[in-house]
């Protein structure tokens, strides 16, 4: 057996598909054989940027879904031949083994959850990133409860067609906030669909100004904002809208920018997706449990639309060369 990879072998190189060993199980660890990946912004930002790299050669990749082929001695959720979804930690690891990007990957068991019969494996994914993003934001770094706890108010989400901001769209709702989702008009529908209750034109000049005032003539107060782009002074619009509504928590999937000055009353967090990793108790409920038994009754679907890349392994260059351009309200996904 063997284990084509896309690697990476030194600085701002294109992938090469290289033969590498099958990873071995460590005794928390489940080896996935790969039959999907899907690709994230940090993927081509690391190739092109080289930041969270420390040594080369590297396997990018963090979103796998496939079948477990065998388990650690500790492993107690899954046993060969399971269908998961799971994030592949090289981000963390810095270890070649737990990239995304080959065809057989090394993930732990807190970032693996079991997928459901009817759902493709191009479908699963596109889970790993976007969810456990989301989440670490809302339950960690903002620190509201999990469920069964049920929240009140109003939730904004910006960037709400984002593969984040869907997952942020969700949760939230799922949660009881009502939602309101900053997108461009042609993805409003499908944010409605997600749980939002309503949705603003984010290239309108007067965004921030019509959110303002259609939240203040609600019954909701907006009590927190999720940026899931946290680019292009979005954040700064987030902060000016939770100003003018009294204050509240802003979470960040990016820096806050250094020159934009400290705002009153609103309380910034960042997330950190490969949280779950760390924090293992949080990194098990949430893939492990919530969202194995969320895909099941189908309350989180995968999201947003999946665009497949032919090719298999080789075409991973060709999913990042096309996301490093910007994708809109989609995801890419290259079977194996
Ligand atoms: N901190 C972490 O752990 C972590 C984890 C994952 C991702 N991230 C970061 O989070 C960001 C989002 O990642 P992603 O995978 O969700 O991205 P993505 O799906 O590739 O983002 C593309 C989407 O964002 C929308 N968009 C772009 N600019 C926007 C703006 N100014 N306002 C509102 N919507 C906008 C686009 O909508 P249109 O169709 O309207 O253009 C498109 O649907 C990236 O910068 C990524 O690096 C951080």
């Amino acid at each position: 057996m063997s284990n084509q990879a896309a690697v990476l072998k030194e600085e701002q190189a294109d992938l090469t598909i290289e033969e590498r060993p099958i990873p071995e199980a460590g005794p928390s660890d489940v080896v996935v054989k790969n039959h999907a990946l899907a690709t994230n912004p940090v993927d081509w930002k690391m190739q092109h940027f080289g930041v969270f790299l420390e040594k080369y050669p590297a396997i990018l990749g963090s979103d796998v879904s496939g079948v477990v082929d065998s388990v650690g001695s500790d492993v107690k959720h899954f046993r060969k031949g399971d269908r998961v979804t799971g994030f592949a930690d090289a981000l963390l690891s810095k270890d070649p083994q737990n990239g995304a990007f080959q065809q057989y990957s090394l993930v732990k068991e807190c970032a693996l959850a079991k997928i459901p019969d009817s759902m493709s494996f191009e479908e699963g994914s596109i889970l790993p990133m976007s969810v456990a993003t989301a989440a670490v934001g809302i339950f960690l770094s903002m620190g509201i409860p999990r469920p069964p706890a049920k929240q009140q108010g109003g939730f904004l989400v910006w960037g709400a067609s984002s593969s984040v901001g869907t997952g942020a769209v969700q949760i939230a709702a799922s949660l009881g906030y009502t939602v309101y989702g900053v997108c461009s008009p042609h993805h409003s529908a499908m944010v409605k669909k997600l749980g939002a209750h309503e949705t603003f034109d984010r290239k309108s000049f007067y965004v921030v100004k019509d959110i303002i005032k259609s939240l203040k003539a609600s019954n909701h107060q907006v009590v927190a904002a999720y940026d899931a782009i946290s680019e292009r002074g979005s954040a700064q619009k987030c902060v000016e809208i939770l100003e003018a509504l009294g204050g509240g928590k802003l979470c960040l999937t990016l820096p806050y920018p250094e020159d934009a000055g400290k705002p009153a009353g609103v309380e910034i967090v960042q997330t950190y997706a490969a949280k779950i990793c760390i924090d293992k108790e949080f990194g098990h409920w949430l893939f492990n449990e919530w969202l194995a038994k969320s895909l099941e009754d189908k309350t989180f679907v995968p999201s947003p639309t999946i665009e497949t890349i032919d090719g298999g392994i080789q075409s991973v260059q060709k999913a990042l060369d096309l996301h490093a351009k910007g994708l809109s309200g989609k995801k890419l996904v290259i079977t194996l």
